[in-house]
């Protein structure tokens, strides 16, 4: 992915990409049933690590080769912890951890109030977190409610290096998030226009935990 495909605006990185547009497209139709949604939300997550680990320090090791000689290489720097925010966030793990098998996972329950559309938090699971790198995923950054209340709630648990990564965001979202904790960076393949009165972004893909899970 070349420097010109990512637009970087105010800790808001645009990963864009041919693949990442085909498939974000097919996301989008209200066609696709829940297992190609499955497939393709999951598909769309690994390509997107590809930049959110763009800047992830690396250590320095010896190996030694097959030839018996010895090979300078690297290591990832620190542990890397993924953390969905429950449920929709679930449909971005496995795409991550094909290519970060040796990440931890922790859960960070919300569900949104449909009357009020304030997050409701009813669980956490979090491993260590101080000294690692945190990637908070999900997939709708709407309102931005649920994913203020996460990044708080990791900060409690003593995390201090978070990366919001979503794949679908508005403006609202971004400027409720960027207010609330303007260090965090955000990750995402498209700004779409807004919210409706609902709270769901437009055009968007519609309710993204229920198009997963097929709960619609
Ligand atoms: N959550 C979703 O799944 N979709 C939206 O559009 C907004 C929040």
């Amino acid at each position: 992915m070349s420097e010109d495909l990512v637009q970087k605006r105010q800790n808001v990185t645009l990963v864009d990409h041919p693949l990442i547009r085909v498939k974000l497209t097919q996301l989008r139709d209200k066609e696709t049933s829940p297992m190609e949604f499955r497939a393709i939300l999951q598909q769309l997550a690994g390509l997107m690590l590809f930049e959110v680990t763009r800047s992830l320090e690396t250590k320095s090791v010896m190996v030694e080769t097959p030839l018996m000689m010895e090979a300078q290489g690297h290591t990832i720097g620190k542990p890397i912890v993924i953390v969905p925010i429950l449920r929709a966030g679930l449909g971005l793990v496995d795409g991550m951890l094909w290519m970060l098998p040796e990440a931890k996972i922790g859960h960070i329950g919300m569900y949104r109030n449909e009357a009020t559309l304030q997050p409701q938090h009813y669980y956490a699971k979090l491993p260590e977190l101080k000294g690692a790198t945190v990637l908070l995923l999900d997939p709708m950054l709407a309102t931005g409610s649920s994913s203020v209340a996460a990044v708080s709630e990791l900060k409690q648990h003593g995390a201090e290096a978070i990366i919001f990564v979503c794949l679908l965001s508005c403006k609202p979202g971004i400027n409720r998030l960027q207010m609330a904790h303007p260090e965090i960076p955000i990750y995402t393949t498209a700004i779409d226009d807004g919210l409706n009165d609902k709270g769901y972004i437009y055009p968007g893909l519609g309710d993204a935990g229920d198009r997963y899970f097929g709960t619609i």
